[in-house]
This record gives structure tokens, sequence and C-alpha cells, in this order.
């Protein structure tokens, strides 16, 4: 299945097929880039940036490389490959043909879940609109700008479904999609961890590394969907964003190096000295990452949901890799959940937000597992861990209940006093604003990070990623 790049819209949906479908969607483009001018990267819309853009949907040489100016980017709707009698994998109606059309008593169920994916696209491109400012690289640059296109590209993805499914409603949803603005007093985006300010490149690192990763588990879920068109741009947009999380896992882990630089040549752990020097200290990069964790388990919803267990049931969204599991009908199954009163068994279908969140933390465990290894390989004790799930949670069983980190019990006095020491308090913000310079000669990596081990498609670290003018 090849792209068409002939037409305005970039597709292989067969769009000029559909007259009505192409103008509603070629009437939502310029609006598309003027929110993208003004809530996008700013200041850099006539840099050359070399990026990737899709030219297959196939896993293996998917797509280019070359340098792009990003408003000339092409955003476009791309769905994986159909799977020729795909069937329903999960819930009530396993073992039935996959949908192509969204059936209407489940339409508001989707369109909800659609609406809710397709907001945290924009709402991230719309986090990071400064931090181009204060690159540490021309790579890194680089890197942020291939996530913001991408972002922008699974916004298409899901504003195609709203109007090529859901009609007049669908195409309002899509105007309001950019609408919604990240941090917005009067209209802000759906889901809290995507009003977070991203203002700098720790942050950044932690959001792709937990936050991105919270969408792979999403994505991964929708893509087992019955409604056949989400499932297959589902599994494209997880090809995509793979490279996402690997900013992520290697910019801490770039940053984890640099620390550990640094305190070899001081030989010293003392955070003050290691600040000094212009490193960040692996306390503070724990507490960077005590509050990306914990807000990005917060997206997964409560732990007993009848939302989910309805969604399951329904055949809209399933487990992540469903096909690891004998048991897709699970309605006679239980699980065991842990809340603040002890155990209770609940059923499954309703604990399905829990089982997601479950896998969604190992998979977070094997990054952590490799910062470790550095730290032990340099030869210190210090041991970066991810915080309990009780700990700081704003949604589900354990809000207001005052944790410690490791998930005891403590009293609210004592959670007060010591919440700064466990996440970024002003004064680590501060600190770690105070490093942000803007480094932009080719091959030139700021201070407290470490260049990565190789450049991007086989290209060398100094090459000139961004031509800036
Ligand atoms: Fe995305
Ligand atoms: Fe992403």
């Amino acid at each position: 299945m090849t792209i068409n790049y002939s037409e305005r819209i970039p597709n292989n949906v067969n769009l000029a097929n559909d007259r009505t479908l192409q103008r509603a969607l070629e009437h939502w483009q310029p609006r598309f880039l003027d929110w993208w001018k003004e809530m996008g990267p700013h200041d850099f819309a006539e840099a050359d940036v070399y990026l990737r853009t899709a030219v297959g949907v196939d896993a293996q040489g998917w797509a280019s490389y070359g340098a792009v100016k990003m408003p000339d980017y092409r955003w476009g709707i791309f769905l994986a490959e159909p799977i020729a009698d795909r069937t329903i994998g999960f819930g009530d109606y396993y073992g039935q043909p996959a949908w192509q059309q969204v059936p209407g008593e489940f339409r508001s169920q989707f369109r909800r879940i659609i609406v809710t994916q397709g907001d945290t696209e924009p709402a991230s491109v719309e986090q990071q609109h400064l931090l181009g400012h204060t690159c540490p690289s021309l790579y890194d640059l680089r890197n942020l700008f291939q996530v913001n296109v991408e972002e922008g590209r699974h916004l298409w993805a899901m504003v195609y479904l709203l109007h090529a499914h859901f009609g007049r409603d669908g195409r309002e949803e899509a105007e309001e999609l950019l609408a919604r603005h990240s941090g917005d007093v009067d209209k802000p985006r759906i889901l809290g961890t995507f009003n977070e300010p991203i203002s700098d490149w720790l942050s950044f690192f932690m959001f792709t590394y937990f936050t991105d990763r919270d969408g792979k588990f999403q994505l991964k879920s929708l893509a087992e969907s019955s409604f056949d068109p989400l499932a297959r741009t589902c599994r494209f947009m997880l090809t995509e964003e793979a490279h996402h999380m690997f900013v992520g896992e290697t910019g801490v882990g770039r940053v984890v190096k640099r620390t550990l630089e640094v305190m070899k040549e001081l030989g010293t752990d003392d955070p003050v000295a290691i600040r000094k020097h212009g490193a960040i200290d692996l306390p503070t990069i724990q507490r960077y990452m005590n509050f990306w964790f914990t807000s990005s388990l917060d997206l997964f919803g409560s732990e007993v949901s009848s939302n989910a267990a309805s969604s399951f049931a329904n055949g809209i969204k399933g487990r992540p890799d469903e096909g690891q599991y004998e048991d897709h009908i699970c309605a006679e199954m239980s699980y065991e959940l842990e809340t603040p009163q002890g155990k209770e068994i609940v059923s499954l279908r309703n604990a399905m937000n829990e089982v997601m969140r479950t896998s969604y933390i190992r998979d977070c465990e094997i990054g952590v597992k490799r910062w470790n290894m550095q730290i032990q390989r340099a030869g210190f004790e210090f041991r970066l861990a991810l915080p309990s799930p009780r700990f700081h949670r704003s949604i589900g069983a354990w809000v207001n209940v005052p944790t410690d980190p490791q998930g005891n019990a403590i009293s609210r006095e004592e959670y007060d006093r010591l919440l700064p020491g466990w996440t970024p308090s002003e004064s680590d913000r501060t600190f770690v604003k105070s490093l942000m310079q803007r480094v932009i000669e080719p091959g030139k990596m700021a201070g407290w990070v470490a260049p990565p081990d190789r450049g991007i498609n086989n290209l060398p670290v100094a090459y000139e990623y961004v031509r800036l003018v």
C-alpha cells in the first residue's frame, strides 16, 4: 500500500474517491496549519529540519529522511495494511467479523475515546511550544521537532476517523481539537498531564519516556479495537511512537551519563558540588521521575471503572497485546486490587484500567534498570526507582491518601512537609532551568547532557540536523 503524495492531503485511504470527505478535510487543513503556526514550535518555521516522513506503512523501510521546513511537512492519513478476514479479538462480540463502520449503539463511546486520544496529540506540541529555544544540541532540536510533527500527524489520524465516521458531530469535534489548548484556563486539554508545562529538557525527556509510553499503551489497546479503521490507524501510529520513547529513554540515559562523569571527576555525589559543575544530581533526576511517572499513572483512570468494563465488553478497547491472554471474554474472571482499605476482589472487566496500568509499569521498569546499570558500572551506590503507584496520585483509590514514595501510609502533616524532597521543588526547577542554554553549533552538547552514541539515520552526531536561518 503506497502513500499517495500527489494530493493535497497525502493518504493511503483513497481519499480522492470520496469527494465529500476530501472536501471536509481540505477545509480543516488550513485551520490545522494556522494552529501549527500559532501553537507549534515557536520561531523555527524557516529552519530546514532533517525529518523523516512516512512513505509506506509496512514496518520495514517505511520512512524517508530529508531537510524539510516544518510548515511544509506532509501531514497525512496513513492506515496500516488491513488484515484479511479480521475478527473481533475480545469482549462480547468475540470471533465476529471486525466492524468497518461504527455500530450506532456504540457511536458516542467510540467518539469519546477518539476525541480523548486525539486531544493529547496537539496538546504535547503546545506543551513544548518554546522548548526549541533552549535546545542542548542540534541533534536534540531535530528530535524535538520530529516528535512534534508526528504528534501533529497523530492528530490527523484521529481527525480522519472523526470526519469519515462521525458525520457532523465528528467535524465539530475536529474543530474543538484545535480550540482547546494546553494549560488554558477556560479551555484546557482534556487530561491533566497534558496541561503541565514542559519548559525544560529534563521534563521533555521524562515526558517522552513516561507520558509517550502511556500513549503507546493506549494505542496498543485501541489497535485491538473491533472498529477496524481505528485499529489500523493505531497500528501505524505505534510505528511512529517508538522513536518518541527512544528520545525519552536515551535522553534520560544521557543526562545520567553526564552526571556520573561529573561525579567521577569530582569524586563526590554531593548535589551541591555536582550542580556547581553544571550537571543535574541524581536525586533531582529521581524527583522529576517521581513527578512524571505518577502523573502518567493517572492517565489510565480509576482502578475500578464501569466505563472500562463496557469499553471492553463492547469491543471498543482491548488490553494491550490481547493475544498474550487466554481468556478474551473475561466475563467470569476476577481481579484482586490493593486499595487503601485493604484487598478487594472485583470483576476483571471492571479492573481493565488497572490491568493496563500494571503492564505499563512493567514497561517503565526496563529503562530504569538500564539507567541503574550505568550508575552501578560507574561504581556508585545510588539507585533510581519508580515510586509506588499509591504515591502522589490525583485519580483513583489513592487520591488524598498520604504515602511516601515507597507507598507506606504517613500522616498528612508529614506528607506536606516531605513532598518538596520527593517531587521537583521550586528551587530544583529554577536550577534545571538555569542550565537550559541554547547550543546550536553542530556536534556541540550542553554541559548537563552527554552526546548520544550515534546520530540519526546513520549520520554522524555532528551532522547539522537543523539549519537555522
Ligand atoms: Fe502521538
Ligand atoms: Fe508520541
